[in-house]
């Protein structure tokens, strides 16, 4: 069922700047989480550290029993197998048609036939809705489906893991809903444990199990959506209502007076807290287990 990644007291730093310190978080086996923050708080950089691209000053990041901090080079190329990442940019390669980019990961990582590598690239081409476009470049199709295939080859060696920047930006809203749900779906189907950064506040509300903020160089929170949902943490409560008023600035923070009287005018009766309802995986390929465990907790949500 997915495997359980577990972070604790985890900081980054280049030279003398400080990234994020001190970050300890569970991403629970099999479910979504979803990583928020302003730009440049360092949640590519959060994603990279998981994957062991990047090294951290201190802490541990235990997969499987196994804090990856600790790995050298050699094993860490194993754990790597255990995750799938789609990049900001999808970081495909621009002179290779979508098969060959999709099917680059298992020429590289496995050994198996071409006939073997035809079945997985054309399974995974189906699930995110790219049949039909195998000879096509990067250069030549929609950012939309660019970042399909981008999410198909992060399929191919069928990860316990996947992580996903920013899947949805530069994708006109109604991309952007076909993706959720495609996310919700896979996550039920593959049963991997996803976290996903993003900038989009609908997307972060109706997609993950779990959500986490990071600001000003801390974790803020880190928890089940209808926790946050329903925070009065002026800094969750700001974010996920994308308001001006509150602690993050334009240049990031403000000055503690200013923070005050913003929070004073906000109205509560007219922006409330709210609740958004779950995205649900298509019936179909529903899981009667996962479907019972979001149902509980949003039912445990709305009686609170
Ligand atoms: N390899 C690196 N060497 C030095 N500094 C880096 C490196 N990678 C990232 N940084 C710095 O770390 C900080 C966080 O960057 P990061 O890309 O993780 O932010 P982000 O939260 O993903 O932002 P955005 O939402 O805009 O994508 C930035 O100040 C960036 O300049
Ligand atoms: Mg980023």
């Amino acid at each position: 069922m997915g495997v359980e990644i577990c972070v604790e007291g985890l900081t980054k730093s280049f030279g003398h700047q400080v990234i994020w310190q001190d970050v300890s978080l569970t991403l629970p086996a099999g479910q979504i989480s979803v990583m928020l923050g302003p730009s440049g708080t360092g949640k590519s950089v959060f994603l990279k550290t998981l994957v062991g691209l990047l090294k951290p000053d201190r802490g541990s990041i235990v997969i499987a029993g196994q804090d990856i901090t600790e790995l050298r080079e050699h094993d860490l190329y194993e754990v790597r197998k255990l995750f799938g990442v789609l990049f900001q940019d999808g970081a495909l390669f621009g002179s290779m048609n979508l098969y060959d980019n999709i099917a680059f990961p298992l020429r590289e990582h496995t050994r198996k036939p071409e006939s073997e590598v035809r079945r997985i690239v054309l399974e995974k081409m189906d699930m995110v809705g790219l049949i039909g476009a195998e000879e096509k470049l990067p250069g030549e199709i929609s950012g939309g489906m660019r970042k399909r295939a981008g999410l198909a080859r992060a399929l191919v060696l069928d990860p316990e893991i996947i992580l996903f920047d920013e899947p949805d930006s530069g994708l006109d809203p109604v991309r952007v809903a076909y993706l959720n749900q495609l996310i919700v779906d896979l996550n039920a189907q593959i049963d991997a444990t996803f976290l996903i950064v993003t900038h989009d506040i609908a997307s972060a509300r109706q997609v993950p199990d779990n959500i986490g903020l990071l600001f000003r160089r801390e974790l803020v929170m880190f928890g089940p959506r209808e926790e946050l949902l329903t925070s009065e943490e002026p800094v969750v409560r700001q974010f996920l209502n994308g308001r001006m008023q509150g602690p993050i600035g334009m240049a990031e923070e403000k000055d503690a007076a200013q923070v005050e009287q913003e929070l004073a005018q906000i109205d509560e009766v007219a922006a409330p807290a709210v609740m958004t309802p779950r995205l649900l995986p298509s019936t179909g390929i529903d899981r009667p287990d996962r479907w019972k465990d979001i149902a509980r907790r949003e039912q445990e949500a709305v009686a609170k």
